[in-house]
């Protein structure tokens, strides 16, 4: 409950932002989504590497316990909010700056809408880890790694390179 509040705060917060900015304050706001953006890439490639680990050790042992605690705070402390943040902000540049023309824009929200995909079902399995009932091998969990780092790179190169 606390946790979806204090999600809602900084969605709160974020939107109002938004809707007082004037479009000079872009460069600032362009700055805040690329904090947010690599908070947000951090945890998502930081949490299925804690899933391998985590499907290593046997459920109820001290270990496992404290990967439980690990996998909650980085999704509830970094990764949802800066999700969050990446989203209206980024919306807000899509908008103001190039009113959602570009095919670099269209191929890049596709890509960011597969990753919040994998945010979703990243937040299942940190649920499913916690009530210990993950029926995933480690080996999935490394596969799943690499998901991120591939929309980040491929990201990354629309969004400079605008290719088209
Ligand atoms: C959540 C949805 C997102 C939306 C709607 C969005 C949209 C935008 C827009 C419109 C810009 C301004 C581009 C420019 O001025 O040339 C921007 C900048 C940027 N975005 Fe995103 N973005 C999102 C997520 C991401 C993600 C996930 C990444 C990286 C993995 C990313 C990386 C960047 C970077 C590095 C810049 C700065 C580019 C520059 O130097 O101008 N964004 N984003």
């Amino acid at each position: 409950m606390r946790a979806i509040v204090s999600l809602l705060v900084v969605a709160a917060a974020c939107l109002a932002l938004v809707l007082v900015a004037s479009p000079a304050w872009a460069p600032w706001l362009k700055a805040l989504h690329v904090v947010a953006v690599i908070s947000w890439m951090a945890g998502m490639l930081y949490l299925p590497r804690l899933f391998v680990y985590h499907c290593g050790v046997a459920a109820g042992s001290e270990a496992s316990e404290t990967f439980k605690v690990m996998e909650r705070r980085l999704l509830r402390a970094i990764i949802n909010p800066a999700m969050v943040v990446a989203w209206i902000v980024g919306l807000w540049l899509a908008w103001v700056a190039f009113r959602f023309q570009g095919g670099w824009l269209h191929a890049k929200l596709a890509l960011v809408l597969v990753l919040s995909g994998l945010h979703g079902h990243f937040s299942a399995a940190v649920r499913a880890f916690a009530e210990d009932r993950n029926t995933r091998s480690a080996r999935y969990w490394r596969i799943m790694n690499e998901g991120p780092t591939v929309i980040m790179v491929l990201v990354v190169i629309l969004v400079i390179v605008k290719p088209f």
